[in-house]
This record gives C-alpha cells, structure tokens and sequence, in this order.
C-alpha cells in the first residue's frame, strides 16, 4: 500500500465470514494477468491498493478502512447493515461502511472520523460531545457524530428532533444517551450562533 497527500482535497451469515472465502478471487485475479492498483479517497489522502491483494472484489469498504488501512476509529458490530455503528461519509452522506464493496467506492470522496480533527484539535461536534459527556462506551459515537456532522452541512439549526432522527440509524447498545446528544448539538450550534 502506498499513499500520497492529494493536491486537490481530502442477515445471516456476516461480512466477515463470507470475506475469508477469499482463496478462489485471488487465484483468479492472478489468472487474469497482472494486479492493478486502484485509488481510494480517504481523508483527503489518496491511498494506493493492489487490486486482487489488498482490496478483492468481495472486500467490503469497512473491512479495507479497518484492515488495510488500519483506521479503525470506524466500528464493526453486526456486519450486515444492521446496527448503524460503522457509518462513514461518501461524497458528504452517511453510508454504512458493511454494505459497500471497496470497489464502488473507487473515485468518492470517503471521510472517517478520524478525518474530522484538524490540527490536533477536534471537529466542534467532537468537542460538543465531549463536553456534555454525551457518550457512554463509544461504539456508536463516531457514527452519531459523522450522521450530525452531515446534518449540520445541510441544516446548521437543527431541532431535537432533527438531532434525533439524523443519529437514529445508529443503534446505541448501552441505552442510547440520545437525549444528551441532542443537548449538545443545540448548545453547540446555540454557541456558534453567538459566535457568529
Ligand atoms: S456493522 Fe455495519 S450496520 Fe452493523
Ligand atoms: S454509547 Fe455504547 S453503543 Fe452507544
């Protein structure tokens, strides 16, 4: 794997399982001739892949973000579209990371939670979150704040309900401290107000 800074920007049977019956893609990507590299947009960092090893063509996005290239703030949970807790943004809109072939993804403008600090400082929803102690262990956290994070792009004032229904894909198992971030997504875009 290489990667380059890019100039221009930044039900049943689980995904894992059916990714280790790989042996049958790889033998015949090497019939096929020689392996291609193919380009990923992460984080506004342009990654490059050897097609038929590091990403074949049952790789699912999650499994090459986490695996290959080993960012891992994104969660896997369930593994097969259910739980909304490996969310990632694709060209600005949450996607679930579990139900995308790597290769579908080839060309879009992929970001992750750990594009969202800048400068070793956080994003605000980050910081919103962590302020208000809006999380209890973390799993769905970063799909919550990628799913606010979109919603703020289209709606900077959103209502609770709003909040609410942006982070309700994301199935929180520890009870779901939704009321508290609903609270600081409007402290937060109430701060910014102010702010100007
Ligand atoms: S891990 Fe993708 S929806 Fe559960
Ligand atoms: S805080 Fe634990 S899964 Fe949501």
């Amino acid at each position: 794997m290489s990667e380059e800074k890019d100039q221009e920007q930044p039900g049943g049977t689980s995904r894992g399982e059916f990714l280790k019956d790989d042996l049958t893609v790889e033998k015949t990507a090497t019939l096929e001739g020689s392996p291609k590299a193919i380009r990923l947009m992460v984080n506004g960092v342009t990654y490059e892949l050897t097609e038929g090893s590091e990403v074949k063509p049952n790789h699912t996005l999650l499994h090459t973000i986490r695996e290959t290239l080993h960012l891992t703030g994104t969660k896997i949970s369930c593994d097969y579209g259910w739980c909304g807790r490996c969310v990632v943004l694709i060209d600005g809109k949450p996607a679930l990371s579990c139900l995308l072939l790597t290769m579908e993804c080839v060309g879009k403008n992929i970001t992750t939670i750990e594009g969202l600090s800048s400068g070793g400082k956080l994003h605000p929803v980050q910081q919103a979150f962590v302020d208000h102690s809006a999380l209890q262990c973390g799993i769905c956290t970063p799909s919550q704040i990628l799913q606010i994070k979109a919603l703020l792009e289209k709606n900077p004032n959103p209502t609770e309900d709003q909040i609410r229904e942006a982070i309700s894909p994301t199935i929180c198992r520890c009870g779901g401290p939704y009321k508290l971030v609903a609270e600081a997504i409007l402290d937060m875009a109430k701060e910014e107000g102010k702010n100007g």
